[in-house]
């Protein structure tokens, strides 16, 4: 998979590169590159914001701008990029995050995500050069970096080669091995600690028993709904 996100800090990435799993990804072939608006605008003093039309607070990213940009990675029209691959807003009314979302988009060669600040995008943007508008939940950050770095994070380990073991991803809280629930509690040695043992199916070595009691764990947990566990 090929992954490019659009950002005034591409600094904030060289961490985000580093993680382990970033990194066996990207040794296994996928790639993630960042374009600067500030390296293509064509304002002078490398301005990439104005202030809204009909007044308001804050600053908003501009077409033209992300049209250079667009052109500047892509050596064409921007119009016609996101006909051949998801050009991504992210923007805090989006579409919420989830891993269904998360596998859609990890089953795509290349993805563009690109980055807001301040008030966010002109609309024209979200308009004409994107596929789709993502958020990571309903609150605002100061912009969509962080965003960009969780939506990488979760499709990324969702490639072959991500995690270390290959059943670690197809198991884990939400998918659909869980039945769309949140995962099973976890336990490791010691067996007893300050006299908090571990559940006893789990040392009886019997898989079958084990995989059902897990399940069982994973609806309860679910039963809570999005607010969490039930008490
Ligand atoms: N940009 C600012 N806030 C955001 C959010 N919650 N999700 C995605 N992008 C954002």
């Amino acid at each position: 998979m090929e992954i490019d996100v659009f950002t005034l800090f591409p600094g904030w990435f060289d961490w985000f590169r580093s993680q382990r799993h970033v990194a066996n990804a990207l040794a296994a072939g996928h790639s993630l590159g960042y374009v600067s608006y500030r390296d293509h605008t064509p304002l002078k003093g490398g301005q990439v914001d104005d202030t809204p039309f009909g007044g308001g607070a804050g600053m908003v990213l501009r077409v033209d701008v992300m049209e250079h940009a667009l052109r500047a990675r892509y050596g064409r029209d921007p119009v016609d990029v996101r006909g051949e691959r998801r050009v991504i807003a992210l923007t805090p009314g989006g579409r919420m995050l989830d891993d269904a979302l998360a596998g859609e988009l990890a089953a795509e060669p290349a993805l563009t995500l690109l980055c807001g600040r301040y008030e966010g995008f002109d609309q024209r943007i979200v308009d004409h050069y994107c596929t789709d508008e993502i958020s990571i939940g309903r609150y605002v950050l100061a912009g969509g970096e962080l965003a960009a770095m969780v939506v990488c994070d979760t499709v990324l380990r969702k490639l072959p080669g991500a995690l270390g073991h290959a059943d670690s991803a197809a198991e884990e809280s939400f998918s659909a091995a869980l039945e769309g629930g949140p995962e099973y509690p976890h336990y490791t040695r010691p067996a007893d600690w300050r006299g908090w043992t571990v559940p006893e199916i789990l040392l009886s070595g019997h898989h079958e028993e084990i995989r059902r009691w897990r399940l069982e764990q994973s609806r309860r947990r679910g039963a809570g709904g999005p607010e969490g566990p039930l008490p």
